[in-house]
C-alpha cells in the first residue's frame, strides 16, 4: 500500500498533466550528459513517453490504457534487459523529481509519487555495486 493509493491522483491530475510529467521526465532523460544513463533508452522517445503515461494512468486509478494495449505491465521483467545499478534508480528519480517540480505537481501529490517511485526505482534495480546481476 502506497500513498498514492489513498487518493484518485489520475482523477486529480488528470491525463494532460500525466502526459506533460512524462514529457518533462523523457526530454530530460535523452538530454543527460552521461551516456552509461542516457543509452540504455531506445531511439524512440515518443514511444517511451506514451508507454510511462499510460502506465502511470492505470497505476494511479484511471483506465487501464497501458494493459488495454500493451498486456500486464510486469515491470521487473520490462526492465530485465537494462543495466539498472543504484546510481541508474538514483539518476531516474533525479529527473523525476526535477520533472515534477517543471510541470507544478508539488505537496502531497508530489510526495505520495515520489514514495511510489522511489520504492519502484529500487525495486527494479537489478545489478549490484559491483554489477553482479541481482536478478
Ligand atoms: C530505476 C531506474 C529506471 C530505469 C533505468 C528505467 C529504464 C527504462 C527503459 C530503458 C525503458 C524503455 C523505454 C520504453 O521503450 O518504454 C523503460 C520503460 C518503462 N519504465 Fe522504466 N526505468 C526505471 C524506473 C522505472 C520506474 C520507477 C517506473 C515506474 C514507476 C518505470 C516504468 C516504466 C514503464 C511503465 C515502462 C514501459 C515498459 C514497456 O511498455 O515496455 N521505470 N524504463
Amino acid at each position: 500500500m502506497f500513498k498514492i493509493d489513498n487518493h484518485n491522483l489520475f482523477e486529480e491530475l488528470g491525463l494532460p498533466k500525466l502526459v506533460e510529467l512524462s514529457t518533462a521526465f523523457y526530454t530530460r532523460v535523452y538530454a543527460d550528459e552521461d551516456p552509461w544513463f542516457r543509452n540504455m533508452f531506445p531511439d524512440d522517445m515518443d514511444s517511451a513517453i506514451q508507454n510511462q503515461y499510460e502506465f502511470f494512468a492505470q497505476r494511479l486509478g484511471g483506465p487501464q490504457i497501458y494493459s488495454a494495449r500493451k498486456g500486464h505491465p510486469a515491470l521487473r521483467a520490462r526492465h530485465a534487459s537494462f543495466p539498472i545499478t543504484k546510481r541508474a534508480a538514483e539518476r531516474w528519480l533525479e529527473h523525476m523529481n526535477a520533472a515534477l517540480d517543471e510541470v507544478g505537481i508539488a505537496g502531497i501529490q508530489k510526495e505520495a509519487l515520489l514514495e511510489f517511485f522511489t520504492d519502484t526505482a529500487f525495486f527494479l534495480q537489478n545489478l549490484d555495486d559491483s554489477n553482479q546481476r541481482i536478478y
